[in-house]
């Protein structure tokens, strides 16, 4: 019997991550079907993305370990997405583990380790964090750090 992984989430600020969790999923099985959370779900959840859904959804659809991308829309739709496309093998990381148990009578329910020290919401922080550098203080610290470079030759 083909198996058939079914996996959701945002994807925002597509990363290394991700790219390992979808890679883990299809060595795992035959198709890889992606839920990716719309804006207006992201809403409900309290995410605020910084890429709008057709671009997470058309980036996530092009990886090579993926057969299809669905709109994920709701929390209650995982039983009906699951039945409708025939899915064996119920896919997500461990941050979410247990909190998807009640789909075992459907499928199999498996939680992958995260790839760690990465996220959106740090690449968020960062680039945050980053906007705020005053670029003429950065620029200031250089030019006296290369004039210590130059005296030390
Ligand atoms: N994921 C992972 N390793 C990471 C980040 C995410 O395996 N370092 C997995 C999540 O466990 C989830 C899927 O990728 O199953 C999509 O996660 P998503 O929430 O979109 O990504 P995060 O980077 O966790 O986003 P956020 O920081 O907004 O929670």
């Amino acid at each position: 019997m083909k198996k058939v992984m079914l996996t959701y989430g945002t994807f925002d600020m597509f990363h290394i991550g991700h790219l390992e969790l979808l890679k883990r999923i299809k060595a795992m099985g035959d198709r890889v079907i992606v839920g990716v959370s719309t804006d207006e779900f992201n809403h409900i959840k309290g995410k605020k993305t910084i890429i709008p859904y057709s671009q997470r959804a058309e980036i996530v659809a092009s990886i090579k370990y993926v057969d299809r991308v669905i709109p994920e829309e709701s929390w209650e739709q995982k039983r009906e997405d699951i039945k409708r496309y025939g899915v064996t093998h119920f896919v997500m990381g461990d941050d979410w583990r247990g909190k998807f148990d009640e789909l075992s009578d459907l499928c199999e329910v498996i939680y992958l380790p995260r790839t760690k020290g990465i996220s959106s919401t740090e690449l968020k922080t960062t680039l945050k964090a980053l906007s705020a550098i005053d670029l003429n203080e950065l620029n200031h610290a250089i030019e006296i750090l290369s004039r210590i470079k130059e005296n030390l030759e």
